[in-house]
């Protein structure tokens, strides 16, 4: 693979404005700053990158030395720039941060890394987006402390060695497999970040809605958890809508009720499944008896672009077990078909029809 042909677009780019996105907007990550745990205590779930981050913490600290670097993979809004904070906070360091896309030269990265203070935390978000000179810059930086600064060009052009202070890197990636293997090679932590079981976001619903001053029971917090695809961004964000439907539709308290009425409002099904995804569902249902079918076509009968149904929908509904990629096209599971309340074709009686029958049940619970 060309490392330099990596693909650069990605779902939040393809469906912006969408509320079970996983992916933040500048606006939304001012709002989301007030909801970030501060210390590890505070992080909810993740429990083995949590011991393990813990124990490199703690150690380097006894040490009295800095952190060896830590990369952090995992899919958006599971909690990585969250966890680079953290790391600081713990070391008791100033951070850094910065993102691959914004380093464009390795003279970016050099200027960055001659600035840095000891012990300090450099925070690279999408580090797999960033330049190819740059990353080198970063491999030689990373293991020796050390970058060569080129003066002038050409034959005349010469390397000038600059010492570094030790810091510690976090990268962050959400796609772990497009890293170059010496660069991951280079971290001697990788954390991967799971999907958060229910129990989990439901900890951190009632965590944000102590900081937001919401009043929220029990079940009310298991409501918006369970639509939340494993995600504590998505968790949130479906929090705060479901906060103004109650203060404006009820008293004000997130029960069962009130966040069900709210997300069905918001077009959220109880799964998590927004317009978009049951569009892909039940096409794939009610116009192709379930597939296979071929993506384009797919695309087509729902009226989104293929790469939309490919990179937006698709890979929550693999995720739920509800559609499978197969060589012959798209097909549904039966759980597909259960979760749309349809009857699948070879299970409905002689002379029923292929689909349609069993109506559309109530997929948001309200
Ligand atoms: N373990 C957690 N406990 C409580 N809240 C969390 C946790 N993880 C994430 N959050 C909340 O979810 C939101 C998104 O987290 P964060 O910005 O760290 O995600 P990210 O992995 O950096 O996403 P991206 O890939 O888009 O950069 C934050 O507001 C944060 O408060
Ligand atoms: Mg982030």
């Amino acid at each position: 693979m060309n490392w330099d042909d990596r693909p650069h677009e990605d779902a939040a780019a393809l469906a912006p404005e969408r509320l079970v996105g996983a992916s933040a907007d500048g606006e939304e990550q001012a709002v989301e700053a007030a909801l970030r745990p501060k210390d590890l205590g505070e992080f909810i779930g993740q429990e083995k990158v949590r011991e393990q981050l813990d124990l490199v913490l703690r150690a380097a600290r006894a040490r009295g030395a800095t952190a060896d670097h830590v990369l952090l993979s995992g899919a958006p809004g599971l909690g990585k720039t969250t966890l680079s904070m953290i790391i600081a906070a713990e070391m008791g360091a100033p951070i850094r941060i910065t993102s691959g896309p914004a380093i464009q030269h390795a003279g970016d990265l050099a200027a960055i890394l001659s600035s840095l203070q000891e012990g300090e935390v450099l925070f690279l978000d999408e580090i797999h987006r960033m330049s190819r000179p740059a990353e080198e810059m970063l491999y030689m930086a990373m293991e020796d402390f050390r970058v060569d600064v080129v003066v002038g060009k050409g034959p005349g052009a010469t390397a000038i060695p600059l010492e570094l202070p030790p810091f510690t890197l976090v990268g962050a990636t959400t796609r772990a497999g497009l890293l170059p293997p010496p660069l991951r090679d280079r971290f001697g932590f990788t954390a991967h970040m799971e999907f958060y079981a229910p129990e989990e976001l439901e900890r951190v619903v009632h965590r944000s809605a102590l900081l937001l001053d919401v009043e929220i029971d029990a079940d009310g917090a298991a409501e918006i958890a369970g639509r939340s695809r494993g995600t504590p961004r998505i968790a949130n964000r479906l929090l705060r809508r479901v906060r103004d439907y109650a203060q404006v539709k009820a008293d004000g308290v997130i029960t069962r009720d009130v966040a069900s009425a709210a997300l069905k409002v918001y077009e959220v099904d109880s799964r998590g499944l927004d317009r978009l995804d049951r569009g892909v569902l039940e096409a794939l249902l009610r116009l192709f008896g379930g597939g296979p079918v071929g993506l384009s076509t797919l695309a087509v009968a729902v009226g989104e672009e293929r790469e939309t149904v490919e990179e937006v929908a698709e890979p929550f509904l693999v995720r739920e077990g509800l559609l499978a990629r197969t060589p012959r096209g798209r097909v549904a599971t039966p759980a597909a078909w259960a979760h749309l309340g349809l009857t699948p074709p070879n299970a409905a009686a002689p002379g029923a029809a292929r689909s349609g029958q069993g109506g559309q049940g109530d997929l948001f619970g309200a």
